[in-house]
């Protein structure tokens, strides 16, 4: 490993593959989507690109239900053209994440089909966590777990004789059956995987869902008050030999191949997994989670960087992604935060409300410039540099997301933050897909998107598209933003304004009016209009300090 790695410092980009870019006219994205749009990614200045299972899947959680980790869904294209894309992505200055999906596959996996059709105490079962049922007659499911996703955790199969029989866990849909991570050859299958995706020439692993693989193994009831540690359902201890093993793996290869993992625990809880030798690093969701407030986020920009002090390990902070609000939506609203309650409460909580899109527009800005000039890296959803906002009022019978079902119909679900990108023109499809396309984009695009396509806003410096190249390009030639110390400055308590090496001051106001600017010699970027040299509520700029 060399001494600065990428990954400490890069601004990574989120493909949500199936909304990028449609290349063959179904209406749903991919690698040939991607690929004609890499020259998109370098003119806007990321570093990396984080695709989103691209695997073989029923699709039932948008490739979040794995049936086959080595080779590519067809919707998508084919092994052939994702290994000419990381090649691709490579000669334009990208490198390339690709989402691991361990703790569980689809139910159509070889592996879980064959678990399914073999008998109770079968080698095949024990790839899994099948259990006989509790009550008379095993009709009860053998814990209280519930799924992420709203329901029991637990489904029941029948036995090959047709009578009812054990049950399998499952923390998201039934339809995604969670490996059991104590069976060595889950390990090894996982070692080999890994091994594969490598020797293909990615440069690193998102790892979903990373803190559910290990488990308790007596699979006891979750208390029925919230723990203070994480439950026996997460975070379980063995979770770390894996990991160690995993690392081995990644740094025997060149080129500073990275671990980050998707871990939605307390922080104090993350950071047990940036334990030397474990995960190069984990998401920042924290910041996604905080309300819009002054204290509430350099509370949890503190608790960060105290953190990263502490473990070596940079931090990677987030905004959005594609289990979450859009970012204009949540600041538009009067609660500001994003809530994921899910874990085994199976209640997925986001505030909701209305949402007035300038004002949330206002603020994703301002929050972007505050990202970039944080220490560490940090993803930027797709579509988060385009101000699109989350699309509320997708018709229920094109909801795609298992939550709305499993939720009984009470929460719509992610896929208001998965509508496919407008790119341009001024009706949909919006270049999403090619002009006489066969289908339409797997969801409908909102028609007032046609302001806010990236042909439209690259011509304007004052878009949002304008200000997240120039943000970008600064951050990159900028040598004391990315991975390094910051200095917080004397400010009110609704300020954020803080210094970093070479000079570089970024200044937020979270008040209500306008404030003065810190000292400064010049002013390098504003998310905003500055108002006779005030910075107004909602805006962030970037100084050249005094
Ligand atoms: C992913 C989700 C997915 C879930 C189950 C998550 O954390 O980000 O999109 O539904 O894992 O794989």
């Amino acid at each position: 490993m060399t001494s600065n790695p990428w990954w400490r410092s890069a601004a990574v980009y989120q493909v949500y593959i199936r909304s990028f870019g449609d290349g063959n006219g179904d209406g749903v994205g991919d690698i040939a989507g991607i690929r004609s749009r890499l020259g998109y990614l370098r003119e806007l200045g990321v570093d990396a690109v984080w695709i989103n299972p691209w695997y073989v899947s029923p699709m039932v959680d948008g490739g979040y239900d794995v049936a086959d980790y080595r080779d590519i869904d067809p919707t998508f294209g084919t092994l052939g053209e994702v290994l000419a894309f990381i090649e691709a992505a490579h000669d334009h200055g990208l490198r390339v994440i690709v989402d691991m999906v361990p703790n569980h596959c689809s139910a159509e996996h070889p592996w879980f089909r064959a678990a399914v059709a073999a008998p109770p105490g079968a080698a095949e079962r024990k790839r899994f966590h099948f259990r006989p049922g509790r009550g008379q007659t095993g009709e009860l499911a053998p814990n209280n777990w519930r799924s992420s996703f709203g329901g029991p955790a637990w489904t029941r199969v029948a036995d090959p004789d047709g009578t009812p029989g054990e049950w399998y866990l499952h923390v998201f849909a039934p339809e995604q059956p969670d490996f059991n991570w104590d069976n060595p050859e889950v390990r090894s299958e996982f070692l080999d995987i890994l091994r594969f995706w490598l020797d293909r020439g990615v440069d690193g692993f998102r790892i979903d869902a990373a803190d559910r693989l290990a488990k308790d193994p007596a699979l006891p009831d979750v208390a029925a008050v919230i723990e203070e540690a994480p439950g026996p359902e997460r975070g379980y201890p063995a979770a770390h030999e894996i990991y160690r093993g995993w690392r081995r793996v990644a740094d025997s290869y060149p080129g500073d191949r990275v671990l980050v993992g998707e871990i939605w625990l307390e922080l104090r809880h993350r950071a047990a997994y940036h334990a030397p030798g474990e995960l190069h690093t984990s998401f920042s969701l924290d910041l996604m989670c905080s309300p819009w407030d002054g204290p509430a986020l350099r509370a949890v920009i503190d608790a960060n960087l105290e953190s990263s002090a502490a473990t070596g390990t940079p931090l990677t902070w987030v905004l959005g992604n594609h289990d979450a609000t859009r970012v204009v939506t949540r600041y538009g609203r009067e609660d500001t935060r994003f809530v994921q309650v899910g874990g085994t409460g199976g209640d997925h909580g986001r505030p909701a409300g209305h949402s007035d899109h300038a004002l949330g527009t206002r603020r994703a800005r301002a929050a972007a410039l505050l990202m970039m000039a944080l220490p560490g890296g940090l993803y930027l959803y797709q579509g988060d540099e385009l101000s699109l906002w989350e699309v509320e009022d997708i018709a229920p019978e094109l909801i795609a997301d298992p939550v709305w079902e499993r939720s009984g119909h009470t929460d719509r679900g992610r896929d208001g933050c998965r509508v496919p990108l407008p790119w341009s023109g001024s009706a949909a499809p919006f270049g999403f897909s090619p002009d006489h396309a066969d289908s339409p984009p797997w969801l409908p695009q909102p028609a007032a998107w046609r302001s806010l396509t990236a042909a439209a806003q690259s011509a304007d410096p004052d878009s949002t598209l304008g200000l997240y190249r120039a943000a970008l390009r600064i951050r990159r030639a900028e040598p004391g933003l990315g991975d390094g110390p910051l200095t917080w400055l004397p400010s009110g308590r609704d300020v954020l304004a803080f210094g970093r090496p070479g000079e570089f001051a970024c200044a937020v106001n979270l008040s209500a009016g306008p404030i003065e600017l810190p000292a400064h010699r010049s002013v390098v970027l504003t998310s905003g209009p500055l108002a006779g040299g005030l910075l107004p509520p909602d805006t962030a700029a970037w100084l050249r300090a005094a």
